[in-house]
């Protein structure tokens, strides 16, 4: 953390200084910074005005500014914002989107449908594509933002006045079902993404929104099976059990605390949100974009089935190392899995207790013992609910549809931040490469090619330093061929 002070004295590269909270310190002149004695309480709203640009003077204008409620700031064309943690509707309404349609950059107050404005005016006058790439560390307020541009678009590009299911209210509408099944509590966020998002918005010579695609990325599989302490599983678990008291029936389901895949952790409520709302929103949203009653049905058949699967617990079996549901209990719920499957019991019983070794001249069936069987349990649980993901992505694509004419689109890409937990995994390894990735494309463009345009041009500058990542890069990409050739391509195959 950083502290204001004055200066009491110089002496060579030491100064002393009476800082703010009384103490007086001596630090190293590389240690201090300046500030701008006539700095306006209230800040500035574009970074680039600071009298001395260092972090310090960023985190003070941007603490200036929260404190006035001036949740956005810029950096010349980058917006930055700090999570509000409380609604501000104000701050979202028409009448703002009115406010931003066609003002110059700048003119107004920093706001993220500025950015997607810029985006669409260039799309339109000039011709090109436009992408916004939205990031920072998970809670940080990213998919909220992505959610701002997408509406800002949708009402740039839709037809206001039509009623009925428009291809902009499934775009939007895409976004709450991808949450019920992407986004789960974690420790740092209630409403966390996990798995990356892409949505490319496609428009017509007109401007008016034609089509649009969605593509994810890594889904966190393995929270289907296993939640830490203060987390949940993904919403759409809880949604279903807190469904009517009918569908409850229909698909076996009790409180949450009674599924092993939900009971890990002790955390099932999340403050201030009602499931059998939020589960009724779902619907909703599914119906918006085409999805029919049937197709919904099957949709939360599967993720009760899943709770199911994950009930059934194994012992020993009669041969040595076999194994067989351990009691009528998981017998019950490997039944009722079956039954939500649409599946044969008994096989389902066998793809967990048994594996097929195919070999050139026959099939070798081996049994599993208990533990192996858990694992098969498991991967199973995981691989349903990613294909799950993975159908209900395509499906949102299909039903809103693609504009093959379409010349010029807005892509808006909401991936997560980098990750560092006690206990990093492959899947941490991947998301922070992407993140350093990123980081690579930004410094290229705002920092390197900018300079080098001014080197070219001989303009008088000084060299603005910047820690460049690409070494990180290389030591993967380039020293490492075999990380990026044997490790990542099997990716979506893992387990
Ligand atoms: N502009 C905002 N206005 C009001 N609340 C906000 C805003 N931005 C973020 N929040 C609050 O912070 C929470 C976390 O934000 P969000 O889900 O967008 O984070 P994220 O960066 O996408 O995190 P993750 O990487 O975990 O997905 C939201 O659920 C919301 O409560
Ligand atoms: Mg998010």
């Amino acid at each position: 953390a950083w502290i204001d002070g004055e200066v009491l004295k110089v002496n060579g590269d030491t100064i002393t200084v009476k800082c703010s909270n009384e103490k007086t310190v001596t630090a190293k002149a590389s240690h201090v910074h300046a500030k701008d004695p006539e700095e306006s309480p209230c800040g500035v709203d574009d970074m680039t005005k600071l009298a001395y640009l260092h972090e310090p003077g960023v985190l003070q204008n941007l603490k200036s500014r929260y404190d006035m409620n001036e949740i956005y700031t810029y950096t010349g064309s980058i917006l930055i914002a700090v999570n509000p943690f409380r609604r501000l509707p104000h701050l979202y309404d028409i009448q703002m989107m009115e406010q931003y349609k066609g003002a110059d950059f700048g003119e107004l107050s920093p706001h993220p449908f500025a950015v997607a404005d810029v985006a669409y005016r260039l799309m339109l006058n000039e011709g090109i594509s436009q992408s916004i790439l939205v990031s920072g560390e998970s809670g940080a307020g990213k998919t909220e933002s992505t959610k701002m541009i997408m509406r800002y678009l949708a009402y740039m590009g839709g037809k206001a006045a039509t009623e009925g299911r428009t291809v902009e209210k499934q775009v939007l509408q895409s976004n709450p079902v991808l949450e019920a099944f992407g986004n789960a509590k974690t420790v740092r966020n209630n409403n966390s993404s996990r798995f990356g998002k892409f949505v490319e918005i496609q428009f017509d010579q007109k401007g008016r929104i034609s089509g649009a695609a969605v593509r994810t990325y890594l889904l966190e599989r393995s929270r289907v099976c296993q939640i830490s302490e203060s987390e949940r599983n993904y919403h759409c678990f809880y949604m279903i059990c807190a469904g009517s008291p009918e569908e409850r029936e229909k698909y076996k389901l009790g409180d949450p605390s009674t599924f092993h895949y939900l009971n890990q952790s002790n955390c099932y409520k999340i403050d201030g949100l009602d499931e059998s709302k939020e589960y009724l929103e779902t619907r909703k949203a599914m119906d918006i974009i085409g999805i029919s009653s049937e197709e919904q049905e099957a949709i939360f058949r599967i993720v009760a089935a899943i709770l199911h699967l994950g009930n059934v617990e194994f012992a020993e079996g009669d041969d040595v190392d076999s194994s067989k549901p351990k009691n009528e209990k998981s017998m019950f719920h490997l039944r009722t899995a079956a039954e939500l499957f649409m599946c044969d019991e008994k096989a389902l019983e066998d793809s967990l207790c048994k594996r097929i070794i195919v070999t050139r001249d026959e099939n070798i069936v081996k049994t599993l013992d208990a533990e192996a069987a858990k694992g098969s349990r498991d991967a199973l649980a995981k691989t349903v609910y990613s294909r799950l993901f993975d159908w209900l992505v395509t499906k949102i694509n299909n039903s809103i549809g693609q504009d093959p004419t379409s010349k010029c689109l807005i892509g808006v890409l909401d991936i997560y931040g980098f990750e560092s937990f006690k206990t990093n995994s492959f899947e941490q390894f991947c998301i922070n490469l992407t993140n350093e990735k990123l980081q690579q494309h930004f410094n290229q463009h705002v920092f390197k090619m900018e300079q080098e345009e001014y080197t070219k041009e001989e303009i008088d500058w000084s060299y603005i330093e910047f820690v460049d990542n690409q070494d990180i890069l290389d030591l993967i990409d380039k020293h490492c061929q075999m990380v990026t050739t044997s490790i990542l391509p099997p990716i979506h195959n893992r387990e």
